[in-house]
C-alpha cells in the first residue's frame, strides 16, 4: 500500500522542522562538486514544500544556513547566497499560487543586502497567505537566538516594560524569533548525523527526533511520509506515564 494512504490525517504534526544535511556528500558520491549538491537540494526543498502544503501541515521550518556556515569557503558562501536569491525569485509566484506564507528566522541583518531585499519583498507579497507557513532559518543558530532574546529582555526590564517576576516560559518564548509559531512536534535530520547542531534548542524540548541516512538532495516526499508515519507510531508522553496517556486518550474519544 502507498505509504501516503497509511498516514493518519488526524495525527499530523502541525510543525515539522528539518536539518537539510548531506548536500556535499551526496554531490561527492555523484562525482560532482559541492555546489551541485546545493542546486539539487533546492529540488528537494520544492518537493517537500509542495508535499507539506498538500498534507495540510501548518509550519515547515528549514535550516538553510547556520551562523556557523559563514565559516565555509567564501566561494561556497557566495554561491549559497546567490542560490537563495535566485530560488526566491524563481519560486515566489508558485509559492504565492500555493498560498504559502514565508518567514525568516535568524540574524537577518547579517545577510547580504540583496538577500534581505529579495526576502523582504517575498515575505511582504505573501503576508496575507493562509496556507503553509514556510520558515527559513538563515544565519540562524539557537545560541544566537537565545542570547538575542536575553538582550531584548534586559532592555525591556531596564525600560520598565518587563518585571523579573513576570518571566515564565511563555514570556521567554515571546522574545525568541519563533514567537508567533508553535513548537515543532517532529524534527527530521537527513544524512545520518545524530546531532541537533544549534537548531531550535528551546523549541525542540518535546519534539520527536527522526534521523535518516538519506542525503538531503535524495530526500523526497516518500521519505517525508515515512518520517511522519514513524512519528505517528510514537507515544508522546510529555513527562507523564504511559497509563496516564492511555486514560486521557480513552477519555477524549
Ligand atoms: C547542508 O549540506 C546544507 C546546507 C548548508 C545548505 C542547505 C541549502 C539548500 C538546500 C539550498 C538553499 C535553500 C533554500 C531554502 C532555497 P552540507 O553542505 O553540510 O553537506 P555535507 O555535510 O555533506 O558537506
Amino acid at each position: 500500500m502507498d505509504i501516503l494512504q497509511s498516514l493518519d490525517k488526524n495525527k499530523m504534526p502541525k510543525h515539522i522542522a528539518i536539518i537539510m544535511d548531506g548536500n556535499g556528500r551526496w554531490a561527492k558520491e555523484q562525482g560532482q562538486d559541492r555546489l551541485y549538491g546545493h542546486y539539487e537540494g533546492v529540488r528537494s526543498v520544492r518537493d517537500i514544500v509542495d508535499a507539506c502544503g498538500e498534507l495540510g501541515i501548518s509550519y515547515l521550518t528549514l535550516y538553510a544556513f547556520s551562523t556557523e556556515n559563514w565559516n565555509r569557503p567564501k566561494e561556497e558562501v557566495d554561491a549559497l547566497m546567490e542560490l537563495l536569491v535566485n530560488t526566491i525569485r524563481k519560486e515566489a509566484d508558485e509559492l504565492m499560487k500555493n498560498n504559502v506564507r514565508m518567514h525568516v528566522i535568524g540574524d537577518f541583518k547579517s545577510l547580504p543586502a540583496i538577500c534581505q531585499k529579495e526576502l523582504s519583498e517575498a515575505m511582504d507579497m505573501m503576508a496575507n497567505n493562509t496556507g503553509l507557513n514556510l520558515v527559513l532559518a538563515l544565519s540562524y543558530s539557537s545560541r544566537w537566538e537565545i542570547v538575542d532574546a536575553a538582550k531584548k529582555m534586559v532592555a525591556d526590564a531596564l525600560a520598565g516594560k518587563l518585571k523579573q517576576e513576570d518571566i515564565d516560559d511563555k514570556v521567554f518564548h515571546n522574545y525568541l524569533n519563533t514567537a508567533s509559531f508553535p513548537d515543532p512536534e517532529l524534527m527530521i535530520r537527513t544524512s545520518g548525523e545524530y546531532r541537533i547542531s544549534n537548531y531550535l534548542l528551546y523549541q525542540l524540548a518535546y519534539a520527536e527526533l527522526y534521523f535518516t541516512p538519506v542525503h538531503w538532495p535524495a530526500f523526497r516526499r516518500q521519505n517525508l511520509y515515512e518520517a511522519i508515519l514513524n512519528y505517528q507510531q510514537r507515544e508522546r508522553r510529555f513527562g507523564k506515564t504511559s497509563e496516564q496517556i492511555q486514560t486521557n486518550t480513552t477519555q477524549h474519544v
